[in-house]
């Protein structure tokens, strides 16, 4: 028997029935604050709305119920960054299945108690690896031994089709306001959501550019398709974007990727984070990281988009509201308006009224003032955090800093202090 490695938009109208009844249809909508932006017709199909608060769950649905009786009542594992365990847990409670679902430790708290909350009874969560990729090894490893099904979160053709069950909505729904894509911009982590759109609109919409957006600290499938042409596995990622932080992508969406994809674009984290605190506050939309990629990427496309009809998928919104004063610090650290440094300060009354008259401007702000080291010297070690009111005022900053102490640190570029001391 040979092995299907390849979907067909015909798979994804089969898969399309088969969910149909347990995946919502998630709207796809106009969004007017983006398209004044960008001086052009945005649209967003809002995954992030979807019952799990993102589209795993259609691939996750699609890929148990192709399993035959026997295979389920042997019981699913998956290993998962969170949304794809969301949805296996999901589907676990639905059709009464056993499920044990291996998480990476660093998975934020949200997504592991979202996990429990739809598995209920039906899903055993188990912590285990720093990476996905370390996670899914033990998870595969357990199925092995205990003669379960392991439903893959990408390389796996019936969770491609399902995933893709999203690229049939968005047309039907633009067919019906007569829009007619010229780009769909979505998110890549192992290459699954990508390959199941991109296969829909290749058929259905050719003239649509179908763009893969990775974070730019865990760009595996550019690395992979453009760069060398093999599948190869980063061995450092940045996790921040934790659904698309993969370190190697699948070969069946390897090899549908090169087929459908037209191009790639990489995220800075930093940007991902601006986008995600202007998504809720111009268009109260709440997207996690991963959720964010397609829409962060616009600002990349300013040029190419404008007057054109463009739709980006939202495609998860489990953000942990834990995280909200990292998102908030990177966003500021990305846009250059908050700034570290280390610097040798004056012990003596009216040193930091100096500081403050001298080196910061009039709207300028102190965000940080911590003594490293209080010794009987004149001087005492600082770190301090200032917030610029402009972030054009950089230069000027960092000039003023230096009259103050002319063998200050700025910590903002040296990654390793960065981590340490902030
Ligand atoms: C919200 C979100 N967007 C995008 C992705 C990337 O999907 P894929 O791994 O199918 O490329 C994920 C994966 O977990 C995700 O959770």
């Amino acid at each position: 028997m040979t092995v299907k490695t390849t979907v067909s938009s015909k798979d994804i109208d089969e898969a399309f029935l088969q969910i149909k009844d347990i995946v919502k249809e998630t709207p796809l909508q106009k969004d007017h604050y983006l398209s004044q932006k960008y001086d052009c017709n945005v649209y967003l199909k809002r995954e992030d709305l979807q019952w799990v608060r993102s589209f795993k769950l259609r691939g996750a649905y699609n890929a148990i119920v192709a399993l035959d009786e026997k295979d389920q009542q042997n019981g699913i594992t998956c290993a998962s960054a969170g949304n794809h365990a969301q949805g296996v847990a999901y589907t676990a409670s639905k059709l009464n299945l056993n499920a044990v679902i291996f998480m990476p430790v660093t998975t934020p708290l949200q997504k592991i108690n979202q996990v429990k909350f739809f598995g209920g009874s039906n899903a055993e969560v188990i912590l285990t690896g720093d990476t996905f990729d370390e996670c899914l090894k033990e998870a595969l490893i357990y199925t092995e031994d205990n003669k379960m099904n392991f439903i893959d979160p990408f390389n796996n053709i019936y969770t491609i089709a399902g995933q893709g069950t999203l690229a049939k909505e968005i047309i039907e729904q633009s067919n019906e306001d007569n829009v007619h894509f010229d780009y769909l911009f979505a998110a890549i982590g192992g290459g699954g959501l990508i390959s199941g759109v991109g296969t829909y609109f290749k058929t259905h919409s050719p003239q649509t550019s179908i763009v893969g957006v990775e974070p730019a600290g865990a760009s595996s499938m550019y690395t992979s398709v453009v760069l060398e042409n093999k599948i190869v596995t980063l061995s450092d990622i940045d996790k921040f974007v934790d659904g698309a932080s993969v370190a190697r992508v699948g070969q069946i969406t390897f090899d549908i990727s090169k087929n459908v994809v037209d191009e790639y674009v990489q995220v800075h984290e930093g940007a991902v984070c601006s986008t995600i605190l202007d998504m809720y506050s111009k268009q109260a939309i709440i997207a996690e990281p991963a959720g964010a990629l397609s829409v962060a990427a616009l600002d990349q496309y300013k040029e190419k988009i404008k007057g054109k009809s463009v739709v980006c998928v939202v495609s998860g919104g489990n953000n942990d509201i834990n995280r909200m004063k990292e998102i908030e610090e990177r966003s500021l650290l990305f846009e250059e308006m908050k700034h570290y440094f280390i610097l040798n300060f004056p012990q003596r009354p009216g040193a930091l009224r100096e500081f403050v008259n001298d080196v910061l401007g009039p709207k300028d702000d102190i965000t940080k003032f911590e003594y490293l080291k209080k010794s009987s010297q004149n001087t005492g070690t600082v770190i301090i955090g200032i917030q610029l009111n402009n972030h054009n005022d950089l230069a000027n900053l960092k000039s003023n800093v230096d009259a103050f102490d002319k063998s200050n640190i700025y910590i903002n570029e040296n990654k390793m202090l960065y981590s340490l001391l902030i």
